[in-house]
C-alpha cells in the first residue's frame, strides 16, 4: 500500500524571502513518522531554489503544470524532461484553474498526462465538477469523462502510475469543503471507474482531496476509506496550517498496519 500523500500546491504565490521562510517552518516539523509523502508545488521561477531548500530532507518537489511537447519552438512552455531534471516527482496536470482559465480541454490534459510519465514523472490528474453540474447531478459523469480521457490516450497502465486529485471546483478557494461523505462518495466513484478495468491497480491508486482544505477539517476528510491525502491550495501558503494538515495525514492507508 503506498503511503497517503499531501501535496502544497502555491499557484501563482509567493517570492524568494517569504518562500524562504515558509520552507524553512515547514522543513522544521517534518518527521518520517506516519505513512506519509509531502510534495511542495512552486512556481517555476523557484523551483531551482525550493529543489535546493528540499534536498536531504523526505519533502519531494513537484511542478504546476507542463507542456504537452517534449522540446523546441514553445515559446514560454515548460517540458517534462526540464521538470525531471530540475528535481521533480510530481506535476499537476489539468487542474480546474488551468481548464477554466487556460482553456485546456480534456484532450490536452491527457497529452500533458502521457508527456509526464513519458519521463518519469508522476503526474497528479486533477478531475472535478463545477457547481451547476454538481447540481445537474452529473459529478460522476463529469469525472469519469475527465478520467477516459486519459484512458482512451495514455491507457489505463499509465493512468494507474499517476496520482488523481478530485478537487470539486466550486469548493476551490472558496472556503466551502465538500463534506467528508461528499468527497468519499466520488473518491469511492473514481476508484471503481478504475477497478473495473484494474482491481489491484484501484487498491493501489492514490487519490487526494482538493478544495478548502484547512487544519480543522483535513482530519475528517483523510479518515474517509478512499480518500487518501489532500492537494491543498491557500492553507499550504501558512506554515502553520499546512504542517498540521500533513500530521492530519499521518495515519495508516485506508485501515492497512
Ligand atoms: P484551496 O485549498 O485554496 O481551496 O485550493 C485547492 C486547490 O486548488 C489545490 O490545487
Amino acid at each position: 500500500m503506498k503511503p497517503n500523500l499531501v501535496i502544497g500546491n502555491w499557484k501563482m504565490n509567493g517570492d524568494q524571502q517569504t518562500n524562504e521562510v515558509l520552507l524553512r517552518n515547514v522543513l522544521a516539523s517534518q518527521t518520517n513518522e506516519g505513512h506519509l509523502e509531502v510534495a511542495i508545488c512552486p512556481p517555476f521561477p523557484y523551483l531551482a531554489s525550493v529543489a535546493a531548500h528540499l534536498q536531504d530532507t523526505n519533502v519531494v518537489l513537484g511542478a504546476q503544470n507542463l507542456s504537452p511537447a517534449t522540446h523546441g519552438a514553445f515559446t514560454g512552455e515548460v517540458s517534462a524532461s526540464m521538470l525531471r531534471d530540475i528535481g521533480c516527482r510530481y506535476v499537476l496536470v489539468g487542474h480546474s484553474e488551468r481548464r477554466a482559465l487556460f482553456g485546456e480541454t480534456n484532450e490536452v490534459v491527457a497529452q500533458k498526462f502521457a508527456a509526464a510519465i513519458e519521463q518519469g514523472l508522476i503526474p497528479v490528474l486533477c478531475v472535478g465538477e463545477t457547481l451547476d453540474e454538481r447540481r445537474a447531478g452529473i459529478t460522476n459523469s463529469v469525472v469519469t469523462t475527465q478520467m477516459t480521457a486519459v484512458i482512451k490516450h495514455a491507457g489505463i497502465e499509465k493512468l494507474t502510475r499517476g496520482v488523481i486529485a478530485y478537487e470539486p471546483v466550486w469548493a476551490i478557494g472558496t472556503g466551502e469543503t465538500a463534506s467528508p461523505e461528499q468527497a468519499q462518495a466520488v473518491h469511492q466513484h473514481i476508484r471503481g471507474v478504475i477497478g473495473s478495468f484494474n482491481k489491484q491497480a484501484a487498491i493501489d491508486l492514490q487519490i487526494l482531496y482538493g478544495g478548502s482544505v484547512k487544519a480543522d477539517n483535513a482530519k475528517a476528510l483523510f479518515s474517509q476509506p478512499d480518500i487518501d491525502g489532500g492537494l491543498i491550495g491557500g492553507a499550504s501558503l501558512d506554515a502553520a496550517s499546512f504542517i498540521a494538515i500533513c500530521n492530519a495525514a499521518r495515519i495508516n492507508p485506508r485501515g492497512t498496519a
